[in-house]
């Protein structure tokens, strides 16, 4: 499969630790990760109430599985194991969230030299370095791949995380540090990593290039769909040309914790036509009632439209990030569904058959 990248990453942060040599390659357009300031529009002007009186009677429409609709041939599964990791290398380790924002999020590039062969939708195992208060080697952990199966660099001899930093504070008032997070956080360019993997199959994209792709993300929730987009956007590929809609809803803390904002919105001027592009930013939004923009709060102002999408053969919904969201947005199309009279919990069931509802939160 023959594929050219039109994109690359830089990565100008002062704080970035990067090995200038694997961020050379030229290309059209460069996407940087700077944080820039960000001002919204007040959402309360825009939003729209949905009200819902109808009543839960009738049956889903009936869809099932034929064959999968996924990209899901010649997919590798678990090629490395604990007792066998592949040793990847650190090539640049960067942190991506403003300095004022609450929590890091940091993005890394590790060396594969193509021995980690991946698709868009996968994660890894990471193995952090040092032994558990057993005196074990610590377990793996697991992480969504942020980076198309070509990787940043364009060769398939890279994968890329987006890791939070877990920090928190237990009821004895200690401040903990999670031991795999902080792990890669802390990860300097040239350091091995053990990785495990690729493994998952739920968050693959869908082989319809004409598909509409619906993809909802708190947090380092963003990670598959970076990998979605930079495959439908930045890439060539002579066997996948995406002509569909794909429609973005992001949700985090502040805006200067929005992950990869500056390279989304270069793929909407790109692609206006292709590519829709949606934040809420829950300590800092509110809708019209007041409440907190969270991803669902967001939704809630398209939800007709969405609920219209919902009803086509080829709408694929993708959500990953906080486990708290599937209620939230369960909650929505509760609504949406009733006014149709549809029972959503049996509607969602038959989605998820036909492979076009699709979770992974934690
Ligand atoms: C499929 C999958 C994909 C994932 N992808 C990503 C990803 O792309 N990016 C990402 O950053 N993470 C991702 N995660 C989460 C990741 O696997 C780790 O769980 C996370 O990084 C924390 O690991 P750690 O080793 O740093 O923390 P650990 O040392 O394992 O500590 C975590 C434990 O700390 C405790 N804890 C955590 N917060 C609190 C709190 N506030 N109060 C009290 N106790 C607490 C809990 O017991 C928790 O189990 C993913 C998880 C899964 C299952
Ligand atoms: N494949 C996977 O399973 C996968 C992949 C990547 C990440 N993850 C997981 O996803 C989580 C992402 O956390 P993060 O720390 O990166 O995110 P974060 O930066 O804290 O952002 C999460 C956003 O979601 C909001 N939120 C909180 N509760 C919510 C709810 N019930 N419904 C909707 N939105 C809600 C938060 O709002 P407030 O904080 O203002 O309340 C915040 O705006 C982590 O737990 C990570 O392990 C899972």
């Amino acid at each position: 499969m023959a594929a050219a990248v039109t994109a690359a990453v830089s990565f100008p942060s002062s704080k970035s630790t990067s090995l200038s040599s694997r961020t050379s390659i030229v290309a059209p357009e460069r996407i940087t990760f700077k944080q820039v300031p960000f001002y919204y529009k007040d959402v309360s002007a825009g939003g729209r109430v949905v009200s819902i009186s109808a009543q839960v009677t009738t049956e889903a429409p009936a869809k099932v599985k034929k064959e999968s609709k996924k990209m899901e041939e010649d997919v590798v599964v678990n090629k490395f194991k604990p007792k066998n990791p592949y040793i990847g290398r650190c090539l640049l380790n960067t942190k991506i969230t403003g300095d004022d924002a609450p929590g890091e999020t940091w993005h890394m590039v590790f060396s594969t030299e193509g021995e980690v062969p991946y698709r868009e939708g996968q994660s890894i195992g990471v193995i952090p370095d040092g032994i558990d208060k057993n005196g074990k080697p610590h377990k793996l952990r697991l992480y969504s791949i942020a980076s198309s199966a070509l990787g940043d660099f364009g060769d398939s001899k890279t994968v890329s995380l987006c890791v939070k930093r877990l920090v928190y504070v237990n009821e004895k008032g200690e401040t903990v540090k999670g031991v795999c997070s902080n792990f890669l956080c802390d990860l300097k360019p040239g350091s091995e990593v053990k990785i495990t993997g690729p493994v998952g199959k739920e968050m693959l994209m869908p082989k319809d290039p004409n598909a509409t792709i619906i993809m909802l993300a708190t947090g380092t929730g963003i990670a598959p769909f970076r990998s979605f987009l930079w495959k439908m956007f930045f890439e060539k590929h002579d066997d996948y040309k995406f002509n569909g809609l794909a429609w973005l809803f992001l949700g985090v803390p502040t805006s200067s914790s929005l992950l990869y904002k500056e390279e989304f919105e270069k793929m909407k001027e790109k692609v206006p036509n292709n590519f829709r592009l949606d934040f809420a930013v829950s300590r800092e939004q509110t809708n019209e009632k007041g409440e907190k923009m969270y991803i669902q709060t967001r939704m809630a102002q398209y939800a007709e439209e969405l609920w219209e999408l919902l009803k086509k053969d080829n709408t694929y919904v993708y959500m990953c990030g906080l486990k708290g969201m599937e209620k939230g947005i369960d909650d929505i199309m509760l609504s949406l569904a009733a006014r149709d009279g549809i029972d959503w919990l049996e509607y969602k069931r038959s989605l998820k058959k036909a492979e076009q509802w699709n979770v992974e939160v934690y």
